[in-house]
């Protein structure tokens, strides 16, 4: 699966990254041309931008899927998900219930969990007020380690299940004005190299996290435009991506064929 997606062109957008594979768990596919078949796929965020374009991808891929997104843009995730013959659940994912929900949603249980639900609420460090501050942790990461420890323990997410966060070239290099946001993506980095082992070895699922760079998408559209224009060119291609980029890199993550990869 590495290979094939590594000389695709569905990595375009990938440079300079080192993948490590280990000689465990390779898993196998049937039918390339829908890896997923057969599986069920849970993304977070997905009404729209990046999340929306994992969800397509993962229905091109075989999976069925299920779209989830807060209430408040029930009528957007309502859309994306019919476009896709998805399932859509509203709900916002901070909810203490929100695990017990996903579970009540998959009673045949869950093999692709992907965390891409994510906001920003930037502001300088000194000028940064605490609950900017605590509702960006919340959703970008303690509602990940939240779900994520509660899908695992109630045997919703199957043995041979593939767990993919989204992270951010924020919490590899950080950025200016956005220390919660980057806090936060650091974190997932942590809570991925930390899970990774201890789920592969006692549960057979592998945790993994995609740190993109700019992507277009709602929430850099709202970056003011010089700094939107600078965050385009700092990458090897000098263009922003597209959410396409990152749901393929994603998609290769959930591959069966990809439990070598973590
Ligand atoms: N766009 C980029 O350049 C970029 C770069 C790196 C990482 N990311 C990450 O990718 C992910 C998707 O970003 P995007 O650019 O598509 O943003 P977006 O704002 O277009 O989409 C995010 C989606 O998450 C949903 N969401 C927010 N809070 C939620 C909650 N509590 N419960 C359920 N859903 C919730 C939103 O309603 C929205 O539909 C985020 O985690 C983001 O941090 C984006």
């Amino acid at each position: 699966s590495t290979l094939r997606f590594l000389l695709s062109p569905r990595s375009a957008y990938i440079s300079g990254q080192v993948v490590e594979l280990t000689t465990d768990a390779p898993g196998e596919v049937a039918d390339w041309a829908a890896p997923l078949t057969g599986r069920t796929a849970l993304v977070t965020g997905s009404a729209r931008g990046i999340g929306a374009a994992v969800a397509s991808v993962l229905a091109r891929d075989g999976a069925r899927v299920i779209c989830l997104d807060v209430p408040q843009a029930e009528e957007e995730l309502t859309r994306t998900a019919d476009r896709l013959g998805a399932a859509a659940l509203p709900l916002n994912i901070t909810a203490p219930d929100a695990a017990d929900l996903i579970a009540a949603a998959v009673p045949d249980g869950l093999d692709i969990l992907v965390h891409n639900a994510g906001i920003t609420r930037d502001r300088r460090l000194a000028n940064m007020p605490a609950d900017r501050w605590a509702s960006v942790i919340d959703v970008n990461l303690d509602s990940v380690l939240r779900t994520t420890d509660a899908l695992i323990k109630s045997g919703t997410l199957r043995r041979g299940g593939r767990i993919v966060a989204t992270a951010s070239i924020a919490g590899i290099a950080g950025n200016n004005g956005q220390t919660n946001y980057a806090a936060s993506k650091a974190g997932i980095i942590g809570l991925v190299r930390s899970l990774a082992p201890r789920a592969a070895a006692e549960h057979g699922i592998t945790v993994n996290a995609v740190a993109p760079g700019f992507i277009e998408t709602k929430m850099t559209a709202a970056v003011p435009l010089f700094i939107r224009e600078a965050g385009r060119r700092m990458n090897s291609l000098s263009q922003g991506g597209l959410p396409v980029d990152v749901a393929e890199t994603t998609a290769w993550f959930a591959q069966p064929a990809s439990g070598a990869v973590r």
